[in-house]
């Protein structure tokens, strides 16, 4: 083998590099020899294929083939009802390595932990164990993947949300690793006021599980809208992705240029919930099962989500200035 090749190998593979910047583990994932780069994005998904989720799974091969996709990003509801129970649960297989198997969606996924997962053992699906079985898999609380052309920052939002805590009802959560009391979400929060301000990138995506804005069956989260969303506002974020609300959504934020966009559609929907009260900037809604495609250049970013049988059935298309390099 030569040097050129190993050296060409290391510098594509999905896991190339990884170091301590701030508190935040970074993943450099580098983009397409045309520059650009693409992936799909999908959440609250796994149920042994049930409700859909196998549909959805397989247009996600077809589109990903088209797309040419580079890694997809899981918003979380990994699997359900309850998480893993343990790092051996047949679920991680019956869920997501049986049912994810098209040949375009054999790269890196990307994943945060949903409410959910945190009712099983919620550090199970953050094991390396995991990744042994399939290496496509990679779940932490909070990250960041980062190519020459976008910054994704991915936030566990689940500790954000009071209720958890304070009203858990008949569910127990897994504060492993967090504390049992309400977690200071304060490091996760001067992580992000850091990060991006370093960014070079011309795109800045945020990940996280729950809504930040969302007309469907849970609504906004306040939590996020009151912690997170200001920071957001005042790093020039342009996208913020989740999944919870098990629907496909679009809507514009009124204050800044960020664009919230929900994919919790992977498999259990058509909720038949629709919020009346705060609609504005609502551009799609829609309650079915699907997922959402990014495609991204120097200039432009594509945005399309796609329904069960790979209809697409909006599309988000949006321009920027290139980037200078002084
Ligand atoms: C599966 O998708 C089809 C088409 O959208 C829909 O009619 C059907 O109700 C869905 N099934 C479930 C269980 O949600
Ligand atoms: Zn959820």
């Amino acid at each position: 083998m030569s040097i050129s090749f190993l050296l060409t190998l290391f510098i594509t593979s999905s896991l190339s590099s990884l170091s301590a910047y701030a508190q935040l583990l970074r993943f450099s994932h580098s983009s397409k020899h045309d520059a650009s780069l693409s992936f799909l994005m999908l959440g609250d998904w796994g149920r042994r294929g049930a409700f859909n989720q196998s549909q959805v799974a397989f247009q996600m091969g077809k589109v990903g083939e088209r797309l040419d996709i580079d890694f997809v990003v899981s918003t979380g509801d990994n699997f359900y009802d309850n998480g893993l129970i343990s790092e051996h649960d047949n679920a991680f297989a019956e869920s997501f390595t049986k049912i994810y198997t098209a040949e375009s969606l054999q790269k890196q996924w990307y994943s945060v932990l949903g409410n959910h997962d945190y009712r099983g053992d919620a550090e199970a699906q953050l094991s390396p164990v995991l990744r042994e079985m399939d290496s496509r898999w990679l779940c932490l609380r909070s990250f960041i993947v980062d190519s020459e052309l976008v910054d994704i920052f991915f936030v566990d939002t689940t500790p954000f949300v009071e209720k958890y805590f304070t009203e858990p009802q008949k569910h127990k959560y897994d504060w492993g690793g967090i504390g049992p009391q309400k977690p200071d979400v304060g490091n996760v929060i001067k992580d992000l006021e850091l990060a991006p301000k370093e960014s070079r990138a011309q795109w800045r995506g945020v990940v996280g599980h729950h809504t930040i804005r969302s007309v469907g069956h849970h609504g906004d989260t306040q939590e996020l809208v009151e912690k997170l969303l200001p920071i957001l506002q005042a790093n020039n974020i342009d996208f913020y992705m989740n999944g919870h609300d098990h629907c496909l959504e679009h809507i514009s934020d009124t204050e800044s240029p960020i664009q919230f966009l929900t994919s919790g559609a992977g498999s259990k929907a058509w909720s038949g919930d629709l919020q009346q009260m705060n609609r504005r900037g609502l551009n799609f809604f829609y309650d079915g099962q699907g997922f959402m495609s990014v495609q991204l250049t120097q200039t432009h970013a594509t945005i399309e989500f796609y329904d069960v049988f790979g209809n697409v059935l909006h599309t988000l298309a949006s321009s920027k200035q290139p980037h200078s390099f002084m």
